[in-house]
């Protein structure tokens, strides 16, 4: 028989394991990596080659990794391609794969390392996440027989699947998910024949991850998050900045906001290749970040969490289409974005309330600057269609844009500097999606915290006057359902743009 004493007892501990088991807050780390890159990606080296590539940049990940521990963090994100490097070919990468088992093998690296033949990145990996007791999630290559039973099996007999990897305060591994959008030139690597669906709980929320291009399409990224309901996203990625929209830490902080999550954005650090931008989100507000094209330092960033953080409902179309076209008086343009064709119109006075549209979308701004410069122009665009350089994806973009120069044909043009602060805007569209981001990008790629915020009726305004000179302003729409299946004659005409590119410029505009 139980006495009251022991049932007490009893309360008491099932709500101490209870309070034990879950926690409000967690302490998330990135770390942007200053990637040790092979010398050579054209030639086959040995596997001791390789190895010794991989093990010269996971001591650079041992130090990031302890300094995380020391400083209380839960879990750490390690970038793409932040292990092996970049450039390879399907032959010259093959040194540098293991095979990863699926996780539910249970299994932990440090402990058995011989259980599944050669792996020793996963068993470093392993150890670094138990020695220190935390989560530790990197990106490596997985490598996966096949035969003549499987129609779809590569001529040289196995799969290629750039891969992230988490590995869970014991050392175990909990996660594997193959990047599903490869980006162009990633050839070195297979697609999974279906996107996976990778999740996985702690005591501090639940977790999906994906992988830099994919953040771009619906599947696994969206699916994520509405169906799976994962609290926080780990996102590795090698990311090259394209301004004015895509900068990585622009994109990533509105993706965490409109999509209402957590995000854990690692890059790896290569000015030279415009890729710098690491940051943690919070759906409210980017919680730290760093964009650096000045050093060749890596940076490692922490913050605290909410392990289960409130996503608002926002309805994106509701303001606008609820008002007027606001009068504009002034003469409408076009001009390029990273090769979609914007319809503009100059925002010409200190203050003022200005409509543009094209095709479905139509824009609302109002705006006050604190002062109207001669040397700077600003204008308000809105863009609706597909966009199909370096990827296929149809948009709906309300932007307010900093242009390069006084002359109108350069608006929309990459620029990163600007001298003209806001003393308010507020921006929204008719956008014919719930899928929005949200974007505001300040001289020199800063992202503004605390100063804006999205109302449920879908507008993007400011909270006070902005604390430096606005790039953009950016309601950054996707309609994953016009994306489409790949045309033909579409492709023809990305390839010819992709090679005009590669003549043209020696850095190619990209995202990894
Ligand atoms: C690349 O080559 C240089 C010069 O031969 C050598 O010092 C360096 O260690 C090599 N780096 C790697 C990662 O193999
Ligand atoms: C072909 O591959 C399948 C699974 O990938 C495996 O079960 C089978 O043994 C292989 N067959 C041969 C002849 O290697
Ligand atoms: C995570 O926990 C939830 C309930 O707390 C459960 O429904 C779900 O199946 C778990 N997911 C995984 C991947 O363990
Ligand atoms: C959003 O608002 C518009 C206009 O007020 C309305 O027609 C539409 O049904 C709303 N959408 C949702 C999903 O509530
Ligand atoms: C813009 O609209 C707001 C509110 O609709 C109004 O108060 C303001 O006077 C307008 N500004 C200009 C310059 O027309
Ligand atoms: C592909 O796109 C072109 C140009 O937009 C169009 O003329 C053609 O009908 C499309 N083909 C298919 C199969 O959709």
């Amino acid at each position: 028989m139980m006495t009251a004493q022991l049932l007490a007892y009893v309360a008491f501990s099932v709500f101490c394991v209870l309070k034990a088991s879950s926690q409000d807050t967690f302490t998330a780390a990135v770390y942007e990596h200053a990637v040790i890159l092979p010398n050579d990606t054209l030639t086959p080296v040995s596997r001791e080659q390789a190895l010794a590539l991989m093990n010269q940049n996971l001591d650079l990940l041992k130090t990031a990794i302890e300094s995380a521990a020391k400083q209380g963090a839960h879990i750490i994100v390690t970038p793409e391609d932040g292990i092996y490097g970049m450039n390879f070919n399907r032959k010259t990468i093959y040194p540098y794969l293991e095979d990863i088992p699926d996780p539910q093998v249970n299994w932990i690296p440090c402990n058995n390392p011989n259980r599944f033949g050669h792996t020793q990145i996963q068993e470093r990996l392993s150890c670094l996440a138990k020695d220190n007791s935390i989560y530790v999630v990197a990106n490596i290559g997985d490598k996966k027989p096949c035969n003549a039973s499987d129609p779809q099996c590569p001529p040289d007999g196995r799969y290629q699947y750039n891969t992230n990897v988490v590995f869970d305060s014991q050392g175990k591994l909990v996660a594997r998910y193959h990047k599903q959008n490869l980006f162009m030139g990633e050839d070195q690597f297979n697609a999974p024949k279906e996107p996976e669906i990778v999740t996985f709980n702690t005591t501090f929320g639940k977790f999906g991850i994906f992988t830099c291009f994919d953040i771009l399409f619906h599947d696994p990224a969206v699916t994520l998050v509405k169906d799976f309901h994962v609290d926080t996203i780990l996102f590795p990625t090698a990311w090259m900045d394209v301004l004015p929209h895509l900068a990585a830490i622009e994109f990533h902080s509105a993706w965490a906001m409109g999509m209402g999550v957590n995000f854990l954005a690692s890059n790896i650090h290569l000015p030279g290749m415009r890729m710098t931008g690491s940051g943690i989100y919070a759906p409210d507000s980017p919680k730290v970040f760093h964009y650096d094209m000045k050093t060749n330092e890596a940076k490692l960033l922490l913050s605290q969490l909410d392990s289960h953080p409130n996503h608002p409902v926002v309805n994106w179309t509701s303001y606008a289409s609820s008002i007027d076209a606001l009068s504009t008086g002034n003469q409408e343009f076009k001009g390029y974005v990273f090769h979609d064709q914007y319809t503009f119109v100059e925002l010409t006075g200190i203050t003022g309330n200005y409509t543009i549209c094209q095709k479905d979308l139509c824009c609302h701004l109002s705006y006050q600057m604190s002062e109207k410069r001669l040397d700077e122009v600003y204008v308000l665009g809105a863009f609706d269609g597909l966009h199909i350089v370096e990827g296929r994806y149809h948009l709906q973009v309300c932007t307010l844009l900093k242009c390069k120069t006084t002359e109108l044909h350069t608006c929309g043009d990459s620029v990163d500097t600007a001298s003209t602060r806001f003393e308010m805007f507020s921006i929204s569209g008719t956008f014919g999606t719930q899928y929005v981001f949200p974007e505001v990008l300040l001289s020199k790629v800063q992202l503004a915290p605390g100063e804006f915020q999205v109302s449920s009726d879908g507008r993007l305004f400011s909270l006070k006057p902005t604390s430096e000179p606005v790039l953009t302003v950016t309601l950054f729409g996707r309609l994953y359902e016009k994306d489409g299946a790949p045309n033909a004659s579409l492709e023809l005409r990305v390839l010819t743009l992709k090679v005009m590119l590669i003549v043209m410029t020696p850095i190619v505009y990209s995202l990894y």
